[in-house]
């Protein structure tokens, strides 16, 4: 979508789609019926001309409050069901886009201000499995974690090392080097355990074991099924699934588990962050959904101690910012993120750096979805100079 403001400045975003949707994300409005397998957006394209545009013309760009505060109101539903959450973002992030153009300066700038200097710790996942893999892992997202560099590009370095040693080595075992929707490889390894070996065999041919870290995003909600966690052929309840957290963050420099437990398992979550919490961070994303609502819940009830913040489950920038102050404001650290369906839009690469979350997490080096990201968090560290600051391993909880 695109907003032009007085003076011919002009934003484009593009929004992104996710495979692994939150129950209680904002609805991304689709067509239905046969044309684009039910997946076109004609009636979001729609509601972007004939209801977003109009009450958007002569309203003030630079006022991004006021701005989602009217695209609120026009939708007037909880979870932006009728204009699509799809069509308000689009116009959400082109506000903001066309507003730092018009005012001259780089959209990390424009929404974090003249403190905004911290580039993200990338969070690269190199394994893909369930939803985004059609192979034999059931957890989704194995990512390498490069926090003992220096800096952004430094760290973007070892984790491209380690990406293609980790390709090597796969190919080497007569296993498949194809990759799935973030980018990472999707082999038929044989459990959730030999993907965690497979990344630190690499990072140790490739010398840099010291440097990295591993993150894993089981999405636990995707085989969660009849009250009980489906993993490696055996049935786990949620105490099982917390004792397997506790074994594998023993065993692996393990830094970061998200959705490790299913999206509405509140008891299970709280256990846990109890026996966790202190020296893992633990991220909900689809038992948070980027949603104030359900963070203050989570905040109330013990409940992890991370938020991972996706543009498209809420459907604004302003209310994408509330809930990572929030977070901030409780202790909880926040980590910006891509979806499973990205474009070359690079707003996230941006908005990690403007609120100087420290982490971001947008997929393997490789596909220029992806790569795009990176390449924009580049470009940010080059304009910043000496003034850029990488937080490395601060940026986690360590136990
Ligand atoms: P999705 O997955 O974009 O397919 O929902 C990403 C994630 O679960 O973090
Ligand atoms: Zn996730």
């Amino acid at each position: 979508m695109e907003i032009e403001v007085d003076g011919g400045a002009v934003g484009r975003a593009a929004v992104p789609s996710g495979a692994s949707t939150g129950k209680h994300e904002a609805l991304e409005l689709r067509d239905g019926g046969e044309a684009w397998l039910g997946k076109g957006v004609s009636r979001a394209v729609r509601n972007v001309r004939e209801e977003i545009a109009p009450a958007l013309r002569g309203v003030d760009a630079d006022d991004q409050r006021a701005v989602d505060a009217a695209l609120l109101e026009l939708d007037g539903t909880k979870d932006k069901s009728r204009l699509g959450a799809n069509a308000v973002l689009g116009a959400s992030l082109a506000t903001a886009k066309a507003a730092a153009a018009a005012a001259g300066v780089p959209l990390y700038r424009w929404v974090g201000g003249a403190e905004a200097r911290v580039l993200p710790v990338p969070m690269l996942n190199v394994i893909n499995g369930g939803a985004h893999a059609r192979n034999s892992i059931d957890f989704q997202e194995f990512m390498v974690v490069p926090a003992g560099a220096e800096t952004f590009s430094e760290a973007l370095r070892v984790a491209v090392e380690v990406f293609h040693t980790l390709a090597k080595q796969l190919d080497a075992r007569g296993l498949s080097t194809a990759v799935g929707d973030e980018g990472g490889f999707a082999p038929d390894l044989p459990s959730t355990e030999s993907a965690i070996e497979a990344i630190l065999q690499a990072a140790e041919a490739a010398g840099h074991r010291d440097r990295i870290g591993i993150a894993t995003d089981p999405a636990a909600t995707e085989f969660f099924v009849d009250g009980a966690y489906r993993l490696d052929g055996r049935t786990l309840s949620g105490d099982e699934m917390v004792d397997l957290y506790a074994d594998f963050a023993d065993r692996f420099p393990l830094l970061s588990v998200e959705d490790g437990l299913a999206e509405d398992e509140w008891t299970s979550w709280r256990s846990l962050t109890e026996r966790l919490g202190e020296g893992l961070q633990l991220v909900g994303d689809d038992l948070f959904v980027t949603n104030v609502e359900r963070l203050q819940q989570g905040i109330e009830q013990g409940v992890a101690n991370a938020i991972l913040v996706k543009v498209n489950q809420i459907g604004t920038l302003s209310e994408t910012l509330d809930a990572i102050a929030l977070a901030r404001a409780n202790g909880y650290a926040a980590v910006i993120s891509h979806r499973s369906g990205e474009t070359e839009d690079t707003t996230i690469a941006d908005l990690a750096v403007a609120t100087g979350v420290g982490q971001i997490k947008t997929g393997a080096p490789s596909r220029s979805d992806r790569v795009a990201k990176y390449n924009q968090l580049l470009r940010i560290e080059e304009e910043l100079g000496s003034e850029a600051v990488y937080p490395g391993w601060d940026a986690f909880r360590r136990g």
